[in-house]
């Protein structure tokens, strides 16, 4: 089995960004333990700031990979070219969020992306990204 966990904007900076509300995690580190404990599952990681790459590794990924596990970061509440990037693939995409967005300011609780995702996870830490594996697992 092959996954991509996919990670939008400023999330490079887990573990020194906004730590209350993200964590004091870095996304290396959870990454290491993630791949450790599903050995069964290849677990590919890519990170982008810049919107164009996330849709460009979409499209490179979403016919061939069994399962994306996306945290769009801000781009959740505006894109709708990756909301049509996800629409247009076959691989299953997973949402996914650190934080509880709906508790946060209103401008996060729009999501362009969880209508064509098949589920979403959030509020749950890094955790969320585990849950979404075993979703996708099964
Ligand atoms: C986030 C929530 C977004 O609103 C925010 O812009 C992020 C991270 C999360 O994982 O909680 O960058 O996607």
């Amino acid at each position: 089995m092959r996954i991509l966990i996919l990670n939008g904007p400023n999330l490079n900076l887990l573990g020194v960004r906004e730590p209350d509300i993200y964590g004091q995690e870095s996304f290396e580190n959870f990454l290491h333990i993630l791949r450790e404990k599903y050995s069964d599952v290849l677990i590919e990681y890519y990170q982008s700031n810049v919107e164009g790459e996330l849709i460009n590794k979409i499209h490179e990924v979403g016919f061939t990979y069994d399962g994306i596990i996306l945290n769009a970061g801000a781009y959740t509440h505006t894109s709708v070219a990756i909301a049509d990037a996800i629409a247009a693939i076959a691989t299953p995409v997973i949402e996914v969020h650190i934080s509880n967005v709906t508790s946060r300011e209103s401008f996060r609780h729009t999501s362009y992306l969880t209508p064509v995702c098949k589920g979403l996870i959030m509020g749950l830490g890094l955790q969320s990204y585990e849950l979404a594996l075993l979703a996708l697992k099964k």
